[in-house]
C-alpha cells in the first residue's frame, strides 16, 4: 500500500472487474468506500461493527464484512460487491433467480449480504450441505424471513449451480 499525503492512500484495487484508482481517507472503511465513493449501494449497513452480515462482499473470493474493513487494506486485491454477481449472460445470478423463485426475500435489506455468503460457500463448496449452508449464515442475521426459505433457496441454487453450464 503506497502513502500518498498524511492520512491518505493511493488505492488501486479491482472493484466488480474494473480497476479503480482514488485517493482516500486512510481511515475509509471499505463499506463508506463501496458505498459513498463508488455508489455502490447494494452493500448494506446493518450494525456496522461486524454482527449483521449486510455489508458482505468477496475479497479475493473469500466473504468478508466491508464494515471491519479499512480500504486502504483492498490495495492490488480484488472486491466483488452484489452488484457484480452476476449470470454468465449479465442477467440474474442463477443464486438471485432461486432466491426469488423461492419467495427467500421479504423487506431485503439481509439479501445481498446472504447472497454474497452463499456464492462464497457454493464457490468454495459446490457440494455443500444444509448443515455447511447453515454454518456459512449464521453471521447472517434477518429480521423477515425465519430462514427456512433463505436456507431452502441456497440448497436449490447449490443444485441449479452443478448442473452444467450453470457457473
Ligand atoms: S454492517 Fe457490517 S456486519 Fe453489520
Ligand atoms: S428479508 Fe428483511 S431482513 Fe432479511
Amino acid at each position: 500500500m503506497k502513502k500518498k499525503a498524511a492520512g491518505k492512500f493511493q488505492l488501486d484495487c479491482s472493484v466488480n472487474g474494473a480497476r479503480v484508482r482514488r485517493e482516500i481517507a486512510a481511515s475509509r472503511t471499505m463499506l463508506e468506500f463501496l458505498r459513498e465513493d463508488l455508489g455502490l449501494k447494494g452493500t448494506k449497513e446493518g450494525c456496522g461493527e461486524g454482527e449483521c452480515g449486510a455489508c458482505l462482499i468477496l475479497l479475493d473470493g473469500r466473504a468478508v464484512n466491508s464494515c471491519l474493513m479499512m480500504a486502504a487494506q483492498a490495495h492490488g486485491r480484488e472486491i466483488v460487491t452484489i452488484e457484480g454477481i452476476k449470470g454468465r449472460d449479465g442477467g440474474l445470478h442463477p443464486i438471485q433467480k432461486t432466491f426469488m423463485e423461492e419467495g427467500a426475500v421479504q423487506c431485503g435489506f439481509c439479501i445481498p449480504g446472504i447472497i454474497v455468503a452463499a456464492e462464497a460457500l457454493l464457490r468454495r463448496k459446490p457440494d455443500a450441505t444444509l448443515e455447511d449452508i447453515k454454518l456459512e449464515l449464521t453471521g447472517n442475521l434477518c429480521r423477515c424471513t425465519g430462514y427456512e426459505k433463505i436456507l431452502s433457496a441456497v440448497e436449490l441454487s447449490r443444485d441449479e449451480l452443478k448442473k452444467k453450464g450453470k457457473r
